[in-house]
């Protein structure tokens, strides 16, 4: 083992013993509030055990040249917390999905720890909290890239869709779709009427030459594979997320529903990939999503099909080394 490997697992263990020890036992609203303070402050991405990604990791993702596979996926859009993002090891970072306005999300408490057999996850019922195209256009201007950055658009109709990445497209090096957050009629709702996204798709591809992801739900697989993923391969668009959090009744939220994320996710998030890539082959890229949250995941989920792993809630649980973990394990021999 290396010194700069060692040096992680010693600040994995550290950051393992914040978790359970302090973080997972405050109320979640004032764990967040701490974990975001550390994230915007605390210079971690100036360590050196974050730098020097293996260049044989490297993968392109609709054309575009990640350092490695791995994807900080849709949550945050603070600009200072992408920016450190940025450093911490990821080969691409995704910004929280905005809408045409801003929406102030739901009220607290949006979001809830969960045990489950698998290892810690959550549910939430964010309600995209954002602050809209505009302010956001003014946000992302500011900011640096050190890896791609993945712009994210939710709305209620094609010309929501279309508004969003117009104005987004310029300040990301792809651009995602995502038609399946759970905590909102306003885009859960597009699974069941999916015959309408065909013409989403088109006007989206027609707004942007960047390319673009549709970000699915592990909700609706027979819809998501019959009709969904046919229609964006038909409008030209050939990157899948798969996907996005589970619903799940939770009595602990204000809306008494949410979406379950964590490793609860990850046998869905296999069976997935497989079927995905043993139906559409490779006329599909493959975004995994879902329960990623150990190096033994991210393996099996690329020896299933995936062209990139995406992961949120093992970067709150597990810390934020993870990714970097990640990479070592992920690291063909003889480096
Ligand atoms: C608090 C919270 C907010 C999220 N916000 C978004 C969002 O704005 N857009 C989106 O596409 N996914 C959003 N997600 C879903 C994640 O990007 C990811 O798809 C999901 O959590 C499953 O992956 P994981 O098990 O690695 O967390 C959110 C997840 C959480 C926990």
């Amino acid at each position: 083992m290396s010194r700069s490997q060692a040096m992680v697992d010693a600040l994995d263990l550290l950051y393992r013993a914040l978790y359970q020890g302090v973080l997972a036992r405050l109320p979640e609203p004032v764990a967040i509030a701490i974990g975001q303070w550390g994230l915007r402050h605390l210079p971690l991405d100036r360590l050196r055990i974050f730098s020097n990604p293996d260049p044989r990791l490297a993968i392109t993702l609709g054309g575009v040249r990640l350092p490695n596979p791995l994807i900080l996926s849709s949550m945050y859009y603070d600009t200072a917390i992408l920016a450190r993002a940025m450093g911490l090891g990821w080969g691409a970072v995704t910004a929280k999905s905005i809408t045409p306005g801003p929406r102030p999300g739901h009220p607290e408490p949006n979001l809830v720890r969960i045990q489950t057999a698998e290892g810690p996850g959550l549910v939430n019922c964010n309600g995209f909290k954002n602050p809209g195209l505009e302010a956001y256009r003014v946000a992302l201007a500011r900011l640096p890239h050190r890896v791609p950055l993945i712009v994210a658009a939710a709305g209620e109709s094609a010309e929501d869709y279309v508004r969003v990445v117009e104005g987004l497209q310029e300040f990301g090096d792809l651009v995602e779709l995502n038609i399946s957050s759970p905590n909102t009629k306003l885009v859960y709702g597009w699974s069941t009427r999916p015959h309408e996204l065909k013409d989403v798709f088109r006007a989206v591809r027609a707004a942007t030459a960047k390319p673009i992801i549709v970000k699915i739900s592990p909700d609706f697989r027979e819809t998501n594979e019959e009709i969904t993923i046919p229609a964006a391969l038909d409008a030209g668009i050939t990157i899948v997320n798969y996907g996005n959090t589970r619903r799940v009744e939770e009595p602990r939220l204000s809306q008494r529903s949410g979406g379950l994320s964590g490793p609860a996710l990850f046998a869905t998030t296999l069976e997935n990939v497989r079927r995905v890539r043993a139906r559409f082959g490779d006329r599909l890229e493959l975004i995994a999503t879902g329960g990623i949250d150990r190096p033994e995941y991210a393996r099996r989920a690329l020896e299933a099909g995936a062209t990139a792993c995406g992961i949120f809630t093992g970067f709150i649980t597990r810390g934020p080394l993870l990714p970097r973990r990640i990479l070592y394990a992920l690291q063909p021999a003889g480096k």
